[in-house]
């Protein structure tokens, strides 16, 4: 039953003995299993555009490390693509559009997003969800609207997003309408999700580093409490947890609070948090530095002891990293921080 879920428990701030534990970006190229599959497809796009191989590729760590939640194998950048913006992620490169926003009229021809467009990944939820034991949850996500419009404006991954910073100061009004477009979509996109079986849903904002504290409330937060809004006045999603992931954001953690997400993932440098007056408000996900797995066992031993003991009397706390697992860690540390976690 999905109900003895100790991951839905512990989004329902419920005080458990051992925390849950899944981790993002649990499927990837860190994992020899994933690259075995991975080898068969040029453009990554493609692969995740087979919902077979999608839930495949969801279901390695679950079956390699026996997690207490599983994300839906696909990325954020499929709202883009599907918006006409032509995606394609090249060796080395990360992710290129072939028709990035460049113009303030680029943003009022976006044609209307149809959430029908995104079927393979609603296929992906449902195999995935069918594989699943029945108590364990998955995760369907999105990109933060201002997330999915960085990556829309600049066109590529970049270090400092320039052309986006000077984008949204020279076409302020066009800004705001491009993140409405991108909110609706999100909040479609995520409700689809949800029909086809995922249970639990998480928004990425990637780059919210990027914006100072008051662009970060204008540009980003204010579009992800209307999303978390839609989502929880919507008759199929209201009762779905919804957690938010926001990288190193240059304002008070009360700021997201207030997004009325029901679990934070705390980032792995977000150490400014009072943990004790958000007790039984909001879960709390996170926030080991994900470069501890490339230590030794007794540094990582000595770095999850740490993290245990800060969250040791709150309720509803979730065992993650700070961000994903990167492809230079080993599979064997991934075991044996998650037998750490479970024997503390
Ligand atoms: O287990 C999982 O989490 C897999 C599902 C998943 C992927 N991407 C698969 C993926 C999820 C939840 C994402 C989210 C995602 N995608 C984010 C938010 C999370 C974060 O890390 O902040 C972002 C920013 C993206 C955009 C993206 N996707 C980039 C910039 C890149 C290229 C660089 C990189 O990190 O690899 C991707 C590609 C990508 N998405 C891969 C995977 C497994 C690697 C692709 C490959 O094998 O070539």
């Amino acid at each position: 039953m999905i109900n003895d879920s100790i991951f839905l428990k512990a989004l329902n701030k419920e005080k458990l003995s051992t925390p849950p534990i899944w981790y993002m970006r649990q499927a990837g190229r860190y994992m020899p299993e994933y690259r075995a599959v991975r080898k068969n497809f040029k453009n990554f796009l493609d692969m995740c555009k087979n919902p077979d191989v999608c839930c495949e590729l969801a279901m390695q760590p679950i079956e390699a490390f026996n997690l207490d939640a599983a994300i839906l194998f696909s990325d954020i950048l499929t709202i883009p693509d599907a918006m006409g913006l032509g995606v394609k992620f090249l060796e080395g490169e990360g992710p290129v559009f072939d028709n990035p926003i460049k113009t303030n009229k680029d943003v009022i021809n976006i044609p209307p997003f149809n959430p029908n467009d995104l079927d393979y990944v609603y296929k992906a939820v449902n195999n995935i969800r069918r594989a699943l034991p029945s108590n364990i949850p998955l995760i369907g996500f999105a990109g933060s609207p201002w997330t999915l419009a960085a990556y829309s404006i600049e066109g590529r991954s970049s270090k400092n997003f320039n052309s986006t910073k000077d984008f949204i100061k020279n076409n302020e009004e066009e800004s705001h309408i491009f993140l409405t477009k991108l909110t609706d979509a999100c909040f479609l996109y995520l409700r689809k999700q949800v029909e086809a079986g995922a249970n639990v849903l998480q928004i990425f904002d990637s780059w919210a580093n990027l914006l100072n504290k008051e662009q970060y409330k204008k540009y980003s937060l204010h579009y992800i409490e209307i999303l978390i809004q839609a989502l929880k006045n919507d008759s199929v999603t209201k009762n779905i947890p919804v957690i938010l992931f926001s990288r190193d954001p240059k304002c008070d953690p009360q700021f997201l609070v207030s997004t009325k997400a029901d679990c934070l993932s705390l980032y792995w440098s977000m150490n400014n948090l009072n943990i004790n007056s958000l007790n039984n408000k909001i879960a709390l996900q996170g926030n080991l530095n994900p470069e501890v797995l490339l230590q030794s066992d007794e540094l990582i031993q000595l770095e999850v002891n740490k993290i245990l003991e800060k969250f040791k009397n709150f309720n509803g706390y979730i065992f993650n990293l700070g961000h994903g697992i990167t492809p230079n860690i080993d599979p064997n540390k991934v075991k044996y921080l998650t037998n750490l976690v479970r024997s503390y």
